[in-house]
């Protein structure tokens, strides 16, 4: 065995032994609701397909459709020959649905925030390094930008505007071009950022304020719009609420030609494929009239909360589609998982380093697919005498 594979073995068995190996699950998608693990049906509250797209006939349609006519790869970059017709019409969708000037799709949310933040931030062009105010629950994929960069970020307080307010008056003097970067919806607590009052502060700061949008586009806001409106640029993906695959990044036209030019994640990575395209394309078509949709989740997702809270549960800030169940150790969101699966219930548990350490929880994400007697059914399984008591309330989700 080559020295490295010995330290990698190292490695597992160290997480092993503090409850945080991750191990791949097999399971069939059986539709929005179902997943069968182990030949065993399961209510699938695992899943950010918000609006249960992803088996929307309109979606697979315009896929298929996509793949006989244009074929199922896009054969070069988009820089190349990859630069199919289609894009323009998605990124018209996208400009129109988070009114910007502009869009431009790229590859997975992760790649965009990845790519795009290290172009953005790049100290070459901007004549300094920038002063990167951000979150530190911001998303792994916002910190590994920040790291492609080289830049150090200023860490604000999870969704503290008087704390970032604070740190931006610290570097009052430094005229570096500045940034605040946040999520509007947090992915692993879905509670909302003070958006406003972040907004605010960017502008009395002249700070470029750049929100990730991933849980709340298709979901959230007028027509499905997300909650980006005070953002200069937004980044969100295909992923989750619009059920298939791909990113954007809308902005204003400069930014987007700039991107075209410099960011390594478009210019080097093979463009989308035809039927992912045609998967978004229906998706960005159907959005803007699903707000039918979009209260029901929302009303599913607080008859959940307020019955986990009776049950003394603790949700954390949950003011969204995801609700947490915050259990503190690794083994209480591993034993809670467990049960719930015991129960019907699929639900991952969510352990460091993704939470903050003593946090680790059981993230439940509510879709269009699920029934009120799913939300009782759920309350009753976490609510059953016969397993281990609940998990203790906890003053705090995210310790300062
Ligand atoms: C806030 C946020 N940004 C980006 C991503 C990455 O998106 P994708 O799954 O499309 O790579 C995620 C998803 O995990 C996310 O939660």
């Amino acid at each position: 065995m080559a020295g490295s594979e010995s330290r990698y073995q190292a490695f597992l068995e160290g997480l092993a032994r503090e409850n945080l190996r991750r191990e791949l699950v097999d399971v069939e998608a059986v539709d929005a609701r179902t997943i069968r693990v182990g030949g065993r049906d399961y209510v699938n509250l695992a899943s950010n397909d918000y609006l249960a797209l992803r088996f929307h006939k309109a979606l697979m349609e315009r896929a298929a459709e996509w793949a006989k006519r244009y074929g199922t790869g896009s054969g070069a970059s988009r820089l190349v020959t990859g630069n199919l017709d289609l894009f323009a019409g998605i990124e018209a969708k996208v400009a129109r649905l988070k009114s910007k000037p502009s869009a431009l799709v790229m590859a997975s949310g992760f790649q965009t925030n990845a790519a795009v933040l290290a172009a953005l931030f790049d100290r070459t062009v901007l004549g300094a390094e920038p002063l990167v105010f951000a979150d530190r629950l911001n998303h792994a994929s916002m910190h590994f930008g920040c790291k492609a960069a080289g830049i150090r970020e200023i860490r604000y307080r999870h969704g503290d505007a008087a704390h970032l307010g604070e740190l931006l008056g610290q570097h009052q003097g430094d005229r570096s071009p500045r940034f605040i970067l946040t999520e509007s919806v947090f992915s692993m607590d879905g509670d909302v950022a003070p958006l406003e009052e972040i907004a605010r502060l960017a502008r009395a700061h002249e700070a470029c304020l750049i929100v990730d949008d991933a849980h709340a586009t298709g979901i959230l806001g007028e027509g499905g719009s997300g909650l980006s409106d005070g953002a200069d640029i937004v980044i969100g993906t295909f992923s989750k609420a619009l059920g298939s695959f791909g990113a954007y990044v809308a902005s204003s036209a400069t930014t987007r030609n700039y991107l075209i030019n410099r960011c390594s994640g478009l210019i080097y990575s093979t463009a989308l494929p035809p039927p992912v395209l045609g998967a978004m394309d229906a998706a960005l078509d159907l959005v803007p009239g699903m707000d039918a949709d979009r209260a029901y989740v929302a009303k599913l997702a607080a008859r959940f909360r307020a019955g986990a809270q009776a049950l003394g549960y603790d949700t954390g800030a949950s003011a969204t589609q995801i609700v947490p169940l915050i259990c503190g150790a690794p083994e209480s969101a591993l034993d809670l998982g467990e049960r719930l699966r015991k129960s019907g219930f699929w639900a991952t548990p969510i352990r460091p380093p993704t939470v903050p350490k003593g946090t680790a929880r059981v993230r439940l994400a509510f879709t269009r697919a699920h029934t009120e007697s799913d939300v009782d059914l759920l309350l009753e399984a976490i609510a059953d005498t016969a397993n281990p008591a609940p998990a203790q309330p906890r003053a705090r989700a995210h310790p300062a």
